[in-house]
This record gives structure tokens, sequence and C-alpha cells, in this order.
């Protein structure tokens, strides 16, 4: 058999397991998923491993599952029907304990309550929901009757809600009386009220009960879940789906205004990630497993949701902010629930960072194993702070790259099949069956040592099904840019290990607390202020966040800049998309630099923002409106506001 060349040099490390079972992994991918495949329950077998019709991935072609079966009645069958499923901790201090036997009966009568709603196999029904034991829930009784699930982050506006609900003519939406978030109560049913004088497909709305805010339910649209499930059945049949069947749809900020649905299947994408979750988190039956991400983002839906309870895990959840009521709060839950893997981003670790270490050494975090990172670059002074103090330097940390386009993590150490040399910062190596690289503008790989784009070169399971709506767009994005291979927008750079260091976006968007937004979807939000003209918005670094919003807009005729408009427009902002969107800073400025053929340079922006080299300018219209910048830039710095 001809030599495969590794993507790093199998000499230098003692992991021979590992680059044995990765090596198996490329010589037959097919057979490797396949083996991975029929460790989950199938009611029948597939035809075909792989259907590649480029740029479209069909795994498991003919086979035949059912997710909620894999996550709960193949458990319940077993002795860990008495088993935790979910330690859920709510923010103002309840808790919840639910084992596999109660998460079945209550999936088995949420599946019944959605039936009596007219909902079956392919509809569409939008999770509004805040982090309560409702959501998983929920979306694991979608599943069960064939139903295709779309979350919807709670920390999103009214306006992103109707987007998201129209683009998929979802007919039922399901919420709550409210979340718990710092204390105070986020009146999620009213955003509902308000999304849905625009949204004409939704038949139907159920409202759980969070926080008995004084809320009236308007029959006989609107109904309470309490009501509904007083008349559901305690048994309702898994529907057996084809394996791409989707599973869900869930939105992602990309390089338009316009979000996109990505499609995620069953069968590939349960396959994937039970194997990647296997080898990521080497659990054992005994573990205690808490992500911290929310169930709104894929990290949620993979790493909270489906991984876990398809293994039988226990997983914990969390409701609410991570310093609230105080910044214990996190390491009181791992000293409560004995959690032996901790899973979060590096936003957080660096917040807590800033607050020193003496808050963990009053608390047991002995039971510990492993920690996780994900969502955004991990610095090395973050990795060392996260290793050294919550670890206790006795804990491997997986930093995993993945994306909601891949469905499970792609680049990560696999302590579960051998753990490889970990170095602070750098993701390590492609997990098994992944294949990816780094090209440079043309399409070749970089040599070592050389920033250049990621790309995965082979299909694999997780891989999303397309784009709702939209297979041009799918190509557009992800297949144009090298033919052939799928373009991560993310720049990387290999070193002479072989070792991966993904160093950020390639792209127009931007991660702020790990969070995914568009710079041309926070763009439209700004102009659709009645006082702006044009805008552009560009990411700063930020030493906790990663990055932070910064916003250069210009005004229209007759409209004053003044501290008070700017107030307006961040509010504006985080009525159109939530919370997570409010800009850090706002200038207003009388011109954006512009190339000839008049598109904004935001390379410019983002330098003058950054107080970086701004480069070269010879392809920009008026050379003026860069000094401009720099003069409402500094001038704003300095804290005043000139009225022209
Ligand atoms: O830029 C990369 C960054 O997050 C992007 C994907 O974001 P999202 O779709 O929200 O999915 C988040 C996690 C599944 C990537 O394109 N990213 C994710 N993980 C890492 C990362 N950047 C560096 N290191 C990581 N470990």
């Amino acid at each position: 058999m001809a030599e495969l060349s590794l993507p790093f040099k199998s000499r230098y490390f003692p992991i021979k397991k590992f680059l044995d079972v990765y090596q198996k992994s490329l010589e037959d991918p097919e057979g490797f998923w396949a083996a991975e495949a029929r460790k989950l329950y199938w009611f029948k077998t597939w035809d075909k491993v792989l259907e590649w019709k480029p740029p479209f991935a069909r795994w498991f072609v003919g086979g035949m599952l059912n997710a909620s079966y894999i996550c709960v009645d193949r458990h319940v069958k077993t002795w860990r029907r008495s088993k935790v499923a979910i330690y859920w901790e709510g923010e103002p201090g309840d808790s919840r304990a639910l084992s596999y036997s109660t998460l079945y009966r209550e999936v088995n009568r949420f599946a019944s309550v959605l039936k009596n709603c007219g909902i079956g196999k392919g509809d569409n029904v939008v999770l509004y929901l805040p982090m309560i034991p409702e959501l998983l829930i929920f979306m694991l009784a979608c599943a069960r009757i064939g139903a295709i699930h779309t979350v919807i982050f709670s920390g999103f506006s009214a306006q992103a809600v109707a987007d998201r609900v129209n683009d998929i003519q979802a007919k039922l939406l399901v919420t709550a009386d409210g979340g718990f978030r710092r204390g105070k109560v986020v009146p999620l049913n009213s955003i509902v009220d308000e999304a849905l004088t625009k949204c004409p497909s939704v038949e139907k709305v159920i409202v759980v009960k969070r926080t008995n805010s004084p809320i009236t339910v308007k029959a006989p649209k609107e109904s309470w879940l309490d009501d509904l499930l007083e008349q559901a059945a305690l048994f309702v049949e898994p529907e057996p789906v084809e394996s791409n069947h989707p599973l869900y749809i869930l939105y992602t900020s990309g390089t338009t205004g316009k979000p996109k649905g990505i499609v995620h299947s069953t069968g590939g994408y349960l396959v994937h990630n039970c194997s990647a979750y296997k080898w990521v988190f080497n659990l054992r039956e005994e573990s205690v497993y808490w992500c911290t991400a929310d169930i709104g983002w894929l990290t949620g839906h993979s790493q909270i949701v489906y991984a876990p309870l398809a293994h039988g895990a226990a997983t914990v959840i969390y409701e609410g902010a991570p310093d609230y009521p105080t910044i214990e709060r996190w390491w009181d839950i791992i000293e409560k629930y004995g959690v032996t893997v901790f899973y979060t981003s590096p936003t957080a670790i660096r917040m807590f960072m800033g607050y020193g270490e003496e808050m963990l050494k009053k608390y047991d975090l002995s039971s510990l194993e492993l920690l996780g990172s994900v969502g955004e670059p991990i610095n090395p002074e973050a990795w060392l702070w996260f290793y050294h103090y919550v670890g206790g330097e006795r804990c491997p940390i997986v930093d995993t790259w993945g994306q909601t386009e891949t469905g499970g993590n792609m680049i990560s150490p696999c302590p579960g099949i051998e753990c490889v040399p970990l170095k602070p910062g750098s993701v390590t190596l492609p997990m098994p069956g992944i294949e990816v690289d780094i090209f440079d503008e043309d399409g070749k790989p970089v040599p070592m040592g050389q920033r250049g784009f990621l790309v995965i070169k082979k299909p694999w399971p997780g891989m999303l099904l397309g784009i709702h709506g939209d297979p041009e767009r799918y190509k557009e994005t992800y297949w144009s840019r090298f033919p052939g291979v799928y373009y991560t927008g993310d720049y990387a750079v290999k070193d002479k290990d072989g070792y991966f260091w993904v160093l950020g976006r390639a792209d127009e968007v931007l991660k702020v607390a790990g969070h995914r937004i568009g710079t041309a979807e926070l763009e439209d939000a700004v102009v659709s202020h009645p006082q702006i003209a044009e805008a552009a918005v560009v990411g700063k670094a930020d030493p906790v966040k990663g990055e932070s919003i910064v916003i250069f807009a210009r005004l229209k005729e007759g409209a004053e800049p003044s501290p008070d408009l700017k107030k307006e427009l961040a509010g504006h902002v985080r009525k159109e998309v939530g919370p997570i969107a409010v800009p850090d800073e706002v200038y207003f400025v009388t011109k954006l630099p512009k190339t000839r053929s008049g598109k904004v340079m935001r390379r410019v922006l983002k330098a003058v923002a950054n107080n970086t080299s701004i480069g070269d300018l010879t392809t920009l219209e008026d050379a003026s409106s860069v000094e401009e910048i720099i003069k409402a830039y500094q001038e704003l710095k300095e804290g005043e506001v000139k009225k022209k």
C-alpha cells in the first residue's frame, strides 16, 4: 500500500496508538466510519456508507434510526434507567436531577404534546427557551416524531426570532414565561409576541412555566405546556427516519446580512458526534460532564444534548450567568456535582483569570480529570492559568476546533484514544477520519510556519447537509474558494511538528465572547436606525472577549452626532439583534474609506480601531476619509465628542 502522507511527522511523538487509528481512518474512511456507525442503534442498516456528489454528501444512505431512541430508549433498557442523565442547576439556586427513566417519560409525554398540536415528521418547530430541562426534552421529543427543531438562542431579539421563524416557515413555537439572567427575568414571551406579529406561518405557541411571571396566554393559539401535558400519552412510538432526514436546523452568521440555516442530518451527525465525544472527552461510565455552552449554539446541541445522552452520560446544565450571584458560582457547581470533565470557552477562562485564583482555593475541584476549551483561539496565558489553577496541573486540556457547519469537533487532542503532547494555544492534530490542510491564496498547501486558509479535504459524517433553502449559497460559501475542498473561513498555521494553530476568522465574521456575528448582519441593524445613512462594523482585539464590536457610522443629512445618539444606536442594535451584539464603541464619521469600486475598506477601519498599521491604501477612493477616521477615533478616545 502506498504510504499515506500524514499531516504530521510521527517520528516526533511517542503516540503510536493515535497515529495507527488515524492512519487506518485515512486508508479506508468509509470502512472506518461504518465501524463507528455500527456502535449506534439502527432499525435498518444503510445500503451505502457515502454518496458523494460534490459538494453534497449523504452518509449511511438508506439506514433508518431515531435520535431519541439512541439517546433515551436504549438506556432505559439497561441499568442506566436509574442513572442521572441531567443535573440541572437553576440560576436562583433551584435544582433538578433527571434519571434516564424520568427523561424517557418526559420525552414521550412532550412528543405526545407535539403530536396533539398537529406536528409530525418533517415539520419545523422553533424552540426559544432558556437553559432549562424542557429545552432538551423538546429537542428529543421533536427527534422522536421526526420533526425538525430549530433552537434560537434565548438572548436573541424579536427581529432575529422573526427572521429565523420565517426562513423555515415554522408551524409551532415553544417559549417560556421568562428566563432568569443575572437575577432578572428575561421576558421571552413578550419578545415572542412582538416577533409573531411578523410570522404568519406559526399556528401554535406552547409556553413553559419557568419564572411564574404574571402573563396571559391567549387561547386557542397559545397554551401552557402544563395544560397540554394533562392530555398527553405516556408512550409515543419513535419514528424511524432515514439517515439523511434533518435532525435540526441551526442558524449561524455568515458574510451577508442574512443568517444561514445550517441543516444537519440524523445519522451522519450522530455517528460523528458520538465518536468525537468518546475520543475527545475520554468518558467513563462514572464521569460527570459539564459543558458550559448555551444549548442555542452548535456546541450545546452536540456536547450538552446529543453526544452525552447517546453515551448515557451524566450531563450538567446551568441556567444562568457564569458570575451570578458571585464569581464563585461555577466552582461551587463543580464541587457540588463532582464534575470530572469541564468544557468551556476562552472568554470565560479569561474573565475568571481577571478575578484571580483566590476564589478557586475555597472549593474542592479534585474531581476534575479533563478540561476543554472551544469556540475561539485560546491564548497560552489563559491555557496555562486554566491548567495550573483549575486543573491542578493534573488535567489535560482539549482545545477543540469545530464550526456550526462541521457538526462536531474536527481538530483536537483525543485522550480517549491516546493524548498527544499538548502545546498551549494549539488545537494539535486532526481527529480520526478528518483530513485538513492549510492552503495559500492559490489553493496550494502552505509551507510550515506560514499562515493560510484552513480547509477540509474530504467529506466527513457530521458535515452540514446544506443551507436551508439555498443550495447556491452553500456551494458559493464553502466550495467555491478552492474547488473540491471545504473552505472554513479560518486562518491557521502548522508548526514543525504538524500541529495546527487556528488564528481566527479570515472573513467578515466576528467572534465576540465566542459568539459568531457577521459584520454585515450588524451593519444592516445599524442602518435600519432612521438617522444612519451608512455604516461599517469591525472587530477590535479585546483581552477578555477576544473581539469587541466597533461601529463607524455616517449620519443622514440633518442628523447631529451626540453621545445620546450613540447610546440610542447601541440600544437599537441590541433590540434588532440581541444583547450579544451591543457595540463597545460607536464613531460618527462623514465618510467611510472605500475602494474605487465602492467597497468599504474594513481593513482600514480595523487598523484604526486596533491602532495597528493601515498598510497599502493605493486602491482607496479618497484618502482623506482615512485621516478623518483616525481623527474621529482619536478625538473620541480622548473622551471628547465634538459637534460638527
Ligand atoms: O473561527 C473558528 C472558531 O469558531 C468558529 C466557528 O464558530 P461556531 O460556528 O460558532 O462554532 C463554535 C464551536 C463549534 C471557527 O470557524 N473556533 C472554534 N473553535 C476554535 C476556534 N478558533 C480557535 N480555536 C478553537 N478551538
